[in-house]
């Protein structure tokens, strides 16, 4: 019997986990479905904090994505620290999520996850925040979902480099 690969666990995280993350989740779902290789990961979302717990994405950001075709099915969750032990990439959405991020990392005996900044994958987003769309108009969501496009493709990218699947 062929053995099985250990899956990849992927953890995208915002502020509400309500806009960025479950739209950066969507997204890469999407991309490793159409791959044919979706049975090689674990994806999930969540926020550093806990105010919308059990919520549905943003109204606004799952209107948006089924307009492009991609339904989002998150509920909102907050990081735990056992979340650091179970996933292998954790990617923020902003600097202030990344940093947020960093300091719980720091709690963690052997903490496992690799920490990356969700714009660093995309071609000329280095060290740029995905914008949160939170406070602002329609536009908005639109822009965060083609920023998601283009970043997570460069993040599938960069993991078929470095893993082999
Ligand atoms: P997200 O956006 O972090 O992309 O989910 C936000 C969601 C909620 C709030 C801010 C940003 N809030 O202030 O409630």
């Amino acid at each position: 019997m062929a053995e099985s690969l250990p899956k990849i666990h992927v953890l995208f995280v915002c502020l509400g986990n309500i806009c960025r993350s479950p739209m950066a989740e969507g997204h890469f779902l999407n991309l490793i479905e159409k791959a044919g290789i979706a049975d090689r990961f674990v994806v999930d979302s969540a926020g550093t904090n806990g105010l919308h717990d059990g919520e549905k994405a943003d109204h606004r950001m799952r209107r948006t994505s089924e307009g492009h075709g991609i339904t989002l099915l998150s509920r909102s969750r907050q990081v735990r620290l056992s979340d650091f032990s179970t996933f292998d990439h954790i990617v923020a959405m902003d600097h202030s999520n990344l940093r947020e991020l960093q300091r719980l990392k720091a709690q963690v005996a052997g903490a496992k996850a690799i920490l990356h900044l969700m714009r660093d994958h995309e071609s000329g987003g280095r060290n740029l925040p995905v914008p949160d769309p939170y406070y602002g108009g329609q536009d908005g969501f639109e822009d965060v979902f083609r920023i998601l496009e283009r970043a997570t493709g460069g993040f599938l990218a960069h993991l078929r480099k470095e893993t082999a699947f």
